[in-house]
């Protein structure tokens, strides 16, 4: 008799990839397929499957043997794990929804038989979707209480993605929006919140690219910018592009305005099992994108024209905020 082939994951490491990478693929569906909150609000009864694509019965029953549900009662609900994966699904749609047609075409990309951009894009809905569920717990409370300690009137959100997170900053401190986003699909899913939510008449949505500073309404009355994971956007075209950048918006703000920028640093070489950042930094490499450390930023924002205050770090991995201002003028004395 042959020797039975060992299925123990620990000595077949590829096993477990195999098994992240179609649970990944999985739960982002269901997400995104608007079918996971069910499972939250109680759970997925089998007669409400009645009717329904078998292929989501499959999925179900699939993530019964993974560990994420369990199947009583004739219903399926979220064990403690799948509570647990559930509450960080932002990370799995980010991954899968906004960055899983570029993953799929690495191979085409080294080979150079396809070009990151125009042949194959990440998709704007999910990168920005993703993003505002994870900042939800991981980014946005430590935004809140540091925002907490400035006052502003008007805050101008770059690359506002969904508009989730500008809609939170207004609602809580009764200011003023304007949000910018060069995505289509960002920029409707932002304008349907925005609506859906009555706050039309507070948040000025404006569908272009933040590097047109000129075609920004009221610019110059704007006394806080935040902006959140798209400064590295600017870098990808050299740290001067990103200096010009930084130099062109702090001379269009007036004097005293705040600029919160969020960022997620890099890993530290030789330090294995860091979680999140090696992948959030290797997506990135992918589309032609590399990051900074929080040192990188202090500066080149200071060399922008922009004080660092304060510099926060957030719940997300290698997440910080930096809290700026612009430099006051020198004063010169006769
Ligand atoms: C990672 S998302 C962040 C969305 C939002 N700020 C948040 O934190 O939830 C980055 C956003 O920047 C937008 N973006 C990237 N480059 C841009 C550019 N040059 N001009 C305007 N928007 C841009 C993308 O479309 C995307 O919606």
């Amino acid at each position: 008799m042959s020797v039975p082939v060992s299925t123990k994951p620990e000595d077949r490491p590829a096993l477990d990839l195999f098994h992240g990478y179609a649970l990944a693929s999985a739960i982002a569906a269901l997400e995104m397929a608007d079918e996971l909150s069910a499972l939250e609000k109680g759970g997925i009864t089998l007669a409400s499957l009645e009717g329904r694509d078998p292929l989501l019965v499959a999925t179900l029953r699939y993530l019964c043997h993974r560990g994420v549900l369990r199947e009583s009662g004739e219903r399926f609900t979220l064990t403690d794990y799948g509570a647990r994966v559930y509450a960080d699904r932002g990370f799995l749609v980010w991954l899968v929804g906004g960055y899983g047609e570029p993953m799929r075409r690495i191979d085409a990309f080294l080979q150079r038989s396809m070009r990151y951009g125009s042949d194959v894009t990440r998709d704007g809905r999910w990168v920005a979707g993703g993003t505002a569920m994870m900042a939800r717990t991981d980014v946005v409370p430590q935004v809140m209480e540091t925002l907490a300690k400035i006052s502003f009137g008007t805050v101008l959100d770059l690359g506002s993605g969904n508009a989730r997170f500008l809609m939170a900053v207004c609602d809580r401190f009764g200011a003023r929006g304007i949000g910018v986003d060069v995505d289509h699909a960002a920029h409707a899913a932002a304008g349907e919140a925005v609506a859906a939510n009555h706050m039309q008449d507070r948040i000025e949505l404006v569908r272009a690219d933040v590097r047109a500073l000129d075609e920004i309404p009221g610019i110059d009355k704007v006394d806080l910018v935040v902006t959140f994971y798209l400064l590295h956007e600017i870098l990808a075209g050299g740290r001067d592009a990103l200096l010009g950048y930084l130099t062109g918006l702090a001379a269009r703000l007036p004097a005293g305005a705040k600029l919160l920028v969020g960022e997620i640093e890099p890993p530290i070489d030789g330090e294995p099992g860091q979680p999140f950042t090696p992948e959030f930094t290797y997506v990135h490499a992918l589309v032609r994108q590399t990051l900074l450390p929080a040192d990188g930023w202090r500066d080149v924002l200071t060399e922008g024209g922009f004080d660092v205050r304060e510099i926060v770090r957030c719940r997300v991995p290698g997440g910080i905020l930096l809290l700026c201002e612009k430099h006051e003028p020198v004063s010169r004395s006769r």
